[in-house]
């Protein structure tokens, strides 16, 4: 496991790393995406999406459908955004398991996701807003398979 930190300040640089994030992905990968209410989450997530899929034009943010599938060259992706389930055990409704065991999931709130077992490779992005500018803080936690990637 490590820790890496990097100042966005722009949106461009929001999108390089989102780039980077979407050459390294692959299947099974499950990416958390934390931070508060306009840091950056679906931003980011929309970035990553798009650079796998150029094709798709609009990523909304499944803050209301709470999930949002896409293909991509890669399979499958899921984007989930947690915030408002009540209840933990509502993830398993949104297919949350196929989403683990054949895609690639993309969390907002992975907070809520209670009990559930996470996989080992695991990459975790906590964004923070600097000061009401476009600036972010993006601070990762890469799991041992994510450090390796990382450098290529
Ligand atoms: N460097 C940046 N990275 C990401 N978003 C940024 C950046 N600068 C400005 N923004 C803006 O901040 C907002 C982030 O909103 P959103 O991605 O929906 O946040 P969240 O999903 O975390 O609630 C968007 O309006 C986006 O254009
Ligand atoms: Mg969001």
């Amino acid at each position: 496991m490590s820790f890496k930190k990097y100042t966005l300040n722009s949106l461009t640089e929001t999108e390089a790393l989102g780039q980077k994030i979407a050459r390294l992905l692959c299947s099974q990968d499950v990416i958390l995406l934390k931070g508060t209410l306009g840091a950056g989450k679906t931003t980011l997530a929309r970035c990553i999406i798009t650079s796998l899929n150029p094709n798709i034009s609009h990523v909304p943010s499944p803050t209301f459908t709470l999930v949002q599938t896409y293909d991509t060259s890669r399979g499958s992706l899921w984007h989930f955004d947690l915030y408002r389930i009540h209840d933990a055990e509502e993830v398993f409704e949104l297919g949350i398991e196929e989403a683990f065991g054949s895609g690639i999931s993309l969390i907002e709130w992975p907070e809520r996701l209670g009990r559930l077992r996470l996989p080992s490779s695991l990459l975790e992005i906590t964004l923070d807003i600097i000061q009401e500018s476009d600036a972010r803080e993006a601070r990762l936690t890469l799991s041992e398979s994510w450090d390796q990637r990382w450098k290529m």
